[in-house]
């Protein structure tokens, strides 16, 4: 059977998306190859959400070009489905796939006739519903994505997404559950929900919400023994219910990610994202007084075009005040096709690298703190992996990376441990193992 390889940029639903992809491969009996083997079959699912991912995705595929010049090359998902035109100046990229279509991928490839290239970047509608994916194999050791919805109407103003992910569809909750059970049968323990727009699942279906799917899945796998985590959901999507659902449930990971983006009420109206920074505030706080020892991550972007001086302040300052515990940082770039594209920037590359530095040190300073207060706390942990040394490392609910030692193989159990210390330069905490549940 023919060889295939792939790579994979950008998001965790395009994660999930190569693994069904994959997985469809090793049904037909395709050997799965590493990426730097020279293999018959490359497969690039790329990411366009800056024009970092777009060069990326680029440099991806011609890597795969020179790894064979005789492959059938495929470049899939968000950049075709926008930037088909670009991608067709490559030369040796034989297909590309928008994301309406890639999930067809090994039917394309195999129909593929080499004189001639295949592209197809369609539009995405309502119709193109989503299908549930049932797994042969453990592809991770414990933790295993969801994907329950895709697509965003909300149009933040310097967000591509919106045109390379279509109308919001969600998976059927039947199907979600389906999954969800597979999943838990091949023996995963940790299920995260995503999805592109998670917090909208259910407005194209009506009678659910993300709300009711979650009372829905915990209420049928009682019997199970895992950890369900939610992927980012827009601040104002986040409701009481579900904020005393994670308080109440043992199986809902303390762990919310919620986009704050800017600090500064003109930025946040200039970004068309909805909420103020008081409304921001008041979430985080009553989040973190409701939910003892929560992890609450945000994205925060720096040089949106219209942001000066005093709105980075006000950025800074809020997430100085605030709880928050894990950061992912962007530098704003611009997006052809959105509405801030056209924008007049008022600072320059220079002042958007100093105000991203300015974050991340705090954000270092933040999780420090968030760590810190763990200190000296039990936790339960789920067992990932076992290191070189003997060793194990685990991952809490609330999202602290533990290392401990053990006598007998622990991977993939949860276990009860003391956290003890914590090595500050890369914020891996020690721990005593208290009991094992299996
Ligand atoms: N809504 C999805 C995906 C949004 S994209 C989710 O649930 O995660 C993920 C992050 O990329 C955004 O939160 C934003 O911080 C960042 N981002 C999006 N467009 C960007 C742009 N044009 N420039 C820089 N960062 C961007
Ligand atoms: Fe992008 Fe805003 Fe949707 S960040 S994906 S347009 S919620």
């Amino acid at each position: 059977m023919p060889s295939v390889a792939f790579h994979t940029l950008g998001c965790k639903v395009n994660q999930i998306e190569t693994e069904q992809i994959k997985e469809d491969f090793i049904v037909k009996g395709y050997d799965i190859v590493s990426f730097q083997d020279k293999a018959d079959i490359y497969i690039i699912n790329t990411c366009t959400v800056t024009h970092i991912s777009d060069r990326k995705s680029r440099s991806i595929i011609r890597r795969a070009i020179r790894n064979n010049p005789d492959a059938v090359v495929a470049a899939i998902g968000c950049l075709p489905q926008v930037n088909a035109d670009e991608l067709r100046k490559i030369e040796g990229l034989n297909i590309i796939v928008g994301n309406r279509d890639k999930a067809n991928i090994v039917d394309i490839i195999e129909d593929y006739d080499e004189k001639k290239n295949i592209v197809m970047a369609g539009n995405i509608t309502k119709n193109d519903k989503l299908s549930p994916v049932l797994f042969s194999n453990l592809h991770e050791r414990t933790r295993a994505f969801i994907k329950i919805q895709d697509g965003c109407v909300s149009y933040c103003s310097y967000c591509i997404v919106p045109l390379t992910r279509g109308p919001v569809r969600s998976k059927s909750p039947e199907d979600v559950l389906a999954e969800l059970v597979n999943l838990l049968d091949l023996g995963y323990k940790e299920i995260v929900l995503t999805g592109i727009h998670t917090g909208f699942y259910g407005i194209d279906i009506g009678n659910i919400n993300l709300l009711g799917l979650l009372e829905l899945i915990l209420s049928h796998t009682n019997e199970y023994k895992y950890r369900l985590r939610l992927s980012s959901i827009e601040p104002l999507e986040v409701t009481d219910g579900l904020i005393s659902l994670i308080k109440e449930e043992d199986k809902l990971c303390r762990h919310l990610h919620l986009p704050l983006q800017s600090g500064s009420n003109k930025v946040l109206q200039d970004m068309n994202r909805r909420y103020s920074r008081e409304y921001y505030y008041e979430l985080v706080l009553k989040i973190a007084e409701t939910i003892p020892d929560v992890a609450i991550a945000t994205d925060i972007m720096v040089g949106f075009p219209t942001e000066d001086e005093a709105d980075f302040e006000d950025t800074f300052a809020l997430i100085d005040t605030l709880p928050l515990t894990h950061f992912h940082v962007f530098k704003y770039s611009p997006r052809p096709a959105t509405k801030a594209y056209n924008l007049k920037s008022l600072v320059d590359e220079k002042g958007k690298n100093y105000r991203s530095s300015q974050l991340l040190s705090l954000a270092r300073e933040k999780s420090q703190i968030f760590i810190k207060d763990n200190l000296g706390k039990t936790k339960k942990l789920l067992v990932e992996r076992k290191l070189d040394d003997g060793s194990f490392h685990g991952l809490t609910d609330n999202y602290l990376e533990v290392n401990f030692v053990a006598e007998t193989d622990q991977v993939g159990d949860f276990v009860t441990v003391k956290l003890i210390n914590v090595d500050k330069d890369n914020d891996l905490i020690t721990g005593n193992l208290l009991e094992i549940k299996r």
